[in-house]
């Protein structure tokens, strides 16, 4: 079998290696890839946590991907040989080749670079399955969006605001709230701190009341730790909170109290251990209500770096260097 190359975690370090190309199994496209975005969870399975999920591999990291279907496996349908496709998977995708269920690739429009495309899939799909399917954005709302200059946050932006909601975003870098403003932010927040550096949980409850006037009604927490106790403070009656991401920590002290009074949901969310059914119908809603925005470009995807396969080490530490705005893309392609 011919070998395909492969950002594979060795020790905790990161290779290109030659593996076999993968053959697709039964109801599987498999694509060749241009361009694969990065994630933070890809930071934590290189560094020995947060391993993959049975069924894919195991050592080659990458949770998104753009391509071109190069063959079916039996049974596979809605796609062709040939198709520009993107898409989710829980793993393997930083690599010339993946398998991917059929049912998991989206049709990239023609107006989109392809490489680029590799950066849309896990922060629209995180997006709009936490926004639209799980929190019923409606026009007009407020949503609050931590880390609004993340991929997932860059994202959530552009999609509320081209659904009709306001946006009220919070950044530790006010330069990322400034280029956000030209994505359509309504109120940027840099986030008030303790006398000892710890998050100002009273002050940025109540910047995020001002900033509303009155409270958010969805929010998007991408960070977690203590920002999570003021998403409750702040939120408005019926508010809808969704649990995205634990950058800032694990943990927090809230009130049941706000809670139950302004009768808050909160709610979590993640996207990688999600069974093929679920994933499909992820993707499925992915092109019924996102892939029309970013072709006739109300939506597009906000790229900070595409840096070729070979340079993965520099890419993984641009993402933890937090200085990134939108996402970082490997290029993926043999001649990259
Ligand atoms: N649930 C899911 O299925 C799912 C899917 C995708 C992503 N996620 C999560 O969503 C979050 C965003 O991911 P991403 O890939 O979009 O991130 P990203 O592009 O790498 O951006 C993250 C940004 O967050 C800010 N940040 C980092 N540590 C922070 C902290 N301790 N407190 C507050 N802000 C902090 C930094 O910006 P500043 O320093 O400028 O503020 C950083 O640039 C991550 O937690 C990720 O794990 C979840």
């Amino acid at each position: 079998l011919r070998a395909v190359r492969a950002l594979t975690i060795v020790d905790r370090k990161l290779e290109l290696a030659d593996h076999p190309a993968p053959t697709p199994g039964p109801h599987e496209a498999r694509v060749r890839v241009h361009g694969a975005g990065l994630n933070r969870a890809d930071l934590l399975q290189r560094a020995g946590g947060y391993p993959a999920p049975p069924g894919v591999p195991a050592d080659i990291p990458g949770l998104e991907f753009s391509g071109v279907v190069d063959a079916l496996g039996p049974g596979a349908r809605g796609v062709a040989v040939g198709d520009r496709v993107f898409g989710i998977t829980a793993g393997g995708a930083q690599a010339e080749q993946l398998t991917v269920a059929a049912t998991h690739c989206a049709p990239v429009p023609d107006t989109l670079d392809l490489v680029a495309a590799g950066g849309i899939p896990e922060a629209y799909m995180t997006a709009h399955d936490a926004m639209v399917t799980q929190a019923r954005v409606q026009p007009g709302e407020w949503v609050l969006v931590h880390a609004v200059g993340s991929g997932v946050g860059t994202a959530a932006l552009q999609l509320a605001k081209a659904l009709g909601a306001r946006v009220v975003g919070t950044a530790r870098t006010q330069s990322k709230l400034d280029r956000c403003r030209a994505l359509g932010l309504d109120a940027g927040i840099v986030p008030a701190q303790t006398a000892d550096g710890a998050l100002d949980v009273a002050a940025l409850s109540t910047q995020i009341v001002e900033a509303t006037g009155g409270g958010a009604d969805v929010t998007l927490d991408l960070t977690g730790g203590e920002y999570i106790a003021a998403d409750i403070d702040a939120a408005a009656p019926l508010g809808r909170i969704v649990s995205i991401g634990a950058m800032a920590g694990a943990r927090a002290t809230i009130s049941v109290l706000a809670l139950m009074s302004k009768r808050v949901s909160l709610v979590g969310t993640l996207l990688r251990p999600r069974n093929v059914e679920e994933k499909a119908a992820v993707t499925e809603a992915f092109v019924r209500d996102v892939v029309p925005l970013l072709a006739n470009g109300a939506i597009m995807p906000i790229v900070d770096a595409v840096l070729p396969l070979a340079r993965a080490d520099d890419a993984y530490e641009l993402v933890a260097s937090n200085a990134t705005f939108g996402k970082v893309i490997l290029d993926c392609r043999a001649e990259a």
